[in-house]
C-alpha cells in the first residue's frame, strides 16, 4: 500500500510470519525508463534476492497507461532481479486516473489486454507477470471481460479487490464476484477486500473459495492478522496485546531508512491504526499525535512501550 508499506513495514510483517507472498508501493510510470535508484527505492529487497529478511518473495507493482513504457520498466525490474511483477489495475486515487492509470483502465479491456500482453513479452519466461483488479470502474459485470483478458494475456496470476472504483473502500467487499469470475476463466484468483479479523476471513473464504488471499489495511491494523489466519483453522485466538515491544523497532527502522521525522510520521500513523484493534492505544495516540520533535516523540514512545 503507497505510503503505508514501505520497506520497513514489509520487514516488520513479514517477520512476524503468516504472510506467504507481498508486493511493493506502486511505481508510477509515465513515459520514461526509471533509473535503476527508483527502483531501488521502491524495492530495496532487489538486493537481497527479491525476498524480505524473513525469505518472503515481493514482486514490484508497477501502475500506469502505456504498454511500452510499462515493459521497458517491468524489464528492468527484472533485470534487477525482481521475483515477479505485477500490474496495479485498481488505484482510485484521482491524480493517478487523471493521468491514465489505475482504475480508469478498468473501462478498457482491449488495454489492458495490451499492457499485459506486452510486459509478459518483455520479462523473462519464468518471471511471472501478475495482475490486480478492481470489479470494474462503476460497473462490476466488468471484472467478467477483464479478467478474462489478464488470463489470455499471460497473466500468472490476478488479484481481485472486489468492490469498483466508484465504490472507493466503502464496505461491504462484494466477494460472491469471485467465484462468478473463476467460472468464466482458469487463473489463478485472489481474493481481497475487507478481511479485518479471523471471523472475516472465514466470511470471505466461504464464498470466495480461492486458495489464496490479500490482506491491506487489516495487516497495519492488526499485524499478527495472518499468523492468526493460519492458526485458526480449529483454534481462532483473539489479538489480546498490541505489539508494544514493535513500535520502536518500527520507529528506529524508519528513522535509519528515510530520518527522524519521517519516522516520526509513519509510527503516529501505525499507532493510529493498531487503535482501532486495541482500544488501550487510543489514549497513548491523542497524546502523542500532537509531538513533533523526534526526540519529544521517541521518549514518550519509549515511557509507554519500554
Ligand atoms: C493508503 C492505501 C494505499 C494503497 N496503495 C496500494 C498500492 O500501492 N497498490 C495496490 O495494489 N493497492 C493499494 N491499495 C489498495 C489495497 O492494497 C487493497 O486492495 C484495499 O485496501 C482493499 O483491501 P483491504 O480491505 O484488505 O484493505 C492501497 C490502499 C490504501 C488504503
Amino acid at each position: 500500500m503507497e505510503g503505508v508499506t514501505d520497506w520497513v513495514m514489509r520487514d516488520l510483517l513479514t517477520s512476524i510470519g503468516g504472510i506467504d507472498h507481498c508486493v511493493t508501493e506502486f511505481l508510477r510510470v509515465t513515459e520514461r525508463l526509471h533509473p535503476y535508484s527508483v527502483f531501488e527505492k521502491n524495492c530495496p529487497e532487489l538486493k537481497t534476492g527479491s525476498r524480505t529478511r524473513a525469505g518472503t518473495p515481493v514482486f514490484v507493482q508497477l501502475l500506469g497507461g502505456q504498454a511500452g513504457p510499462l515493459a521497458e520498466n517491468a524489464a528492468r525490474a527484472a533485470e534487477m532481479g525482481a521475483l515477479g511483477i505485477d500490474l496495479n489495475f485498481g488505484c482510485p486515487a484521482k491524480t493517478v486516473n487523471r493521468h491514465d492509470g489505475g482504475a480508469t483502465l478498468l473501462k478498457h479491456t482491449d488495454r489492458i489486454y495490451n499492457i499485459v500482453k506486452t510486459v509478459r513479452a518483455a520479462v523473462p519466461k519464468d518471471t511471472p507477470v501478475t495482475a490486480k483488479i478492481r470489479l470494474g470502474f462503476d460497473n462490476p459485470e466488468s471484472c467478467l471481460e477483464n479478467a478474462k483478458a489478464i488470463e489470455e494475456a499471460g497473466a500468472t496470476w490476478l488479484t481481485v479487490h472486489c468492490r469498483t472504483k466508484t465504490d472507493g473502500y466503502k464496505p461491504p467487499a462484494f466477494w460472491e464476484w469471485i467465484p462468478r469470475i473463476q467460472e468464466k476463466t482458469s487463473i489463478r484468483l485472489i481474493t481481497n477486500g475487507e478481511i479485518w479479523t479471523v471471523d472475516d476471513f472465514n466470511k470471505c473464504a466461504a464464498i470466495a473459495k480461492t486458495h489464496d488471499y490479500m490482506i491491506g489495511r487489516g495487516a497495519i491494523r492488526n499485524p499478527f492478522i495472518f499468523s492468526e489466519i493460519k492458526a485458526a483453522a480449529d483454534n481462532p485466538v483473539k489479538p489480546e496485546k498490541p505489539p508494544v515491544g514493535l513500535i520502536l523497532h518500527f520507529f528506529d527502522a524508519s528513522s535509519v531508512y528515510v530520518n527522524d521525522h519521517f519516522a516520526v510520521a509513519r509510527t503516529k500513523g501505525w499507532i493510529k491504526q493498531l487503535s482501532f484493534t486495541h482500544a488501550d492505544l487510543k489514549p497513548i495516540f491523542d497524546e502523542i499525535k500532537v509531538l513533533k520533535k523526534p526526540s519529544e516523540f521517541k521518549a514518550r514512545l519509549e515511557y509507554h512501550f519500554s
